[in-house]
């Protein structure tokens, strides 16, 4: 790949442009400045985008042959996808989010054709507390919801989705890495989070499952997608949390335990929250990033994902907003105890913006102030909307690059790429800046974003389906 500064100039003028969001209208042109200022650097230039590329290539490459990354590039140990030929009864588990899922799926033919889920709230005290308590806690919940099918008596096959960061030593070991989003039960870490539900399902001795693989929410909704379009390939997830994984081929993967067999490709977990967390992307990070990630649960962690996902957009623009407040530029310099408050401008309000601006109007942008407690003019509903507009192009920008450089990877002239997640659901216009800079930085492939709901809990069950076959293939050799 070029290097960035070997570029011909022309070529970045036209990736300057092409990225630049609409410049913001002001009468006031003091403020215009001070808001421009501002925001300068989370404007990426045509030149950081590249040099992005370049380093998430080189992250992607060192990960995969296990050499110091900060992508972990995880081997799912998923080699193939769903054959048509599912049948039965799963349970799915999910556990990802504030709401643990427990899912029944009758397939015929690799089809779904029952599906029942209930959803049981984690208190915040088990998602911060003890290992134990939270694994009981899940144990728990299987319990009533096999109670609830009446399904008591019957084996069953599940597929857990665990939608973190871990070490994987085969299809039903997975090695928690650290927490994320919500969560930090600290003595989970470095502790195999299929073991400790075995155990705490094994310590209430009622139920009759049998845990035949952990996955992570992306590689549940590239299974799924892969079911709706058969030329899905990647998969991400732009919700609280965000990741991205793929298909690799088989060779190239360094990191195997146990036995092969004969596998020509696996679905990678990339993990690509963590992007950057060794540096390389500190050429990005501007001091309303390092305030974000000061506020955070679990700090100089994720850097990735808090540029980019649900849990973290908010509170950019917050931490904006509030800097802007100080200097007197909004809210005529009069702050509320909310906007002081971390977490309160939240990822939602965002997308309602923006929805403003897209449309033209201006509904939500007031409500959301009012609910706010501040005082606005015309001025700062249009700062809002800039601000906004700027943290999601960022975050959309950043999102295609790497998108795009998967793609490259990929030897495959059309690839359909699995998209979940209530950031991408929800906000007016990701989709369309994706499609357009995908479409920029890796022009020579022709790719589609599908919309895969709920991989984690579908995508769950088939990958215990597949997890079934294979083990009962591999037993007969
Ligand atoms: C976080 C988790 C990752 C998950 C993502 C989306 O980044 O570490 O495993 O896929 O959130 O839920």
């Amino acid at each position: 790949m070029a290097s960035p500064t070997s570029r011909p100039e022309p070529a970045l003028s036209w990736l300057d442009s092409a990225i630049r969001v609409k410049p913001l209208q002001l009468a006031d042109s003091w403020k215009k400045q001070q808001v421009e200022d501002a925001l300068k650097k989370i404007h990426l230039t045509g030149a950081q985008v590249l040099r992005i590329k370049e380093v998430f290539h080189s992250e992607v490459e060192r990960g995969i042959h296990e050499q110091p990354s900060s992508l972990q590039m995880e081997n799912t140990y998923i080699p193939e996808l769903p054959n048509g030929t599912e049948e039965g009864m799963f349970l799915a588990l999910d556990l990802g989010g504030t709401n643990f899922r427990v899912i029944l799926l009758e397939l015929s033919n690799g089809a779904l054709i029952r599906e029942n889920v209930k959803r049981y709230h984690i208190r915040e005290e088990l998602r911060l507390g003890c290992g134990e308590r939270l694994f009981d806690f899940l144990a728990e919940c299987v319990s009533d919801f096999v109670r609830s099918q009446n399904l008591g008596g019957t084996r069953l096959p599940l597929g857990f989705t665990f939608s973190f960061p871990m070490i994987q030593k085969g299809l039903d070991v997975g090695i928690l890495l650290t927490w994320t989003k919500s969560f930090n039960c600290p003595s989970v870490v470095g502790r195999d989070a299929v073991q400790m539900l075995r155990e705490a399902i094994n310590r209430r001795g009622d139920t009759h499952v049998e845990v035949l693989a952990v996955l992570n929410d992306t590689t549940g909704t590239l299974i799924q997608g892969a079911v709706l379009d058969k030329k899905t390939a990647i998969a991400l997830i732009l919700g609280t949390g965000s990741n991205a994984c793929y298909i690799e081929r088989a060779d190239r993967v360094q990191h195997w335990e146990g036995q092969r067999h004969g596998e020509k490709e696996v679905i990678i977990d990339i993990e690509w929250g963590a992007f950057g967390d060794n540096g390389v992307l500190d050429f990005i990070k501007t001091d309303y990033d390092r305030k974000v990630d000061e506020n955070s649960l679990i700090t100089n962690s994720f850097t990735f994902e808090k540029y980019i996902s649900g849990k973290y957009l908010g509170e950019i623009v917050r931490v904006i907003v509030v800097k802007l407040v100080e200097d007197c530029v909004l809210f005529g310099g009069t702050v509320s105890d909310a906007l002081l408050t971390t977490g309160a401008f939240t990822t939602s309000f965002v997308s309602l913006i923006e929805q403003d601006t897209v449309g033209n109007n201006c509904e939500n942008t007031p409500e959301i102030l009012d609910k706010l407690g501040l005082s606005y003019n015309a001025d700062d509903i249009a700062i809002m909307k800039y601000i906004c507009e700027t943290v999601s192009n960022r975050a959309a920008l950043l999102v295609s690059i790497c998108t795009a450089t998967l793609l490259e990877r990929l030897d495959r002239p059309d690839t359909t790429i699995a998209v979940d997640g209530s950031l991408y659901k929800y906000h007016p216009r990701l989709k369309s800046w994706m499609n357009k800079y995908i479409h920029l930085l890796a022009p020579e492939k022709k790719f589609k974003l599908l919309l895969a709901e709920d991989g984690s809990g579908k995508g769950a069950g088939l990958v215990a389906a597949i997890a079934l076959r294979l083990k009962q293939r591999f037993s007969q050799t």
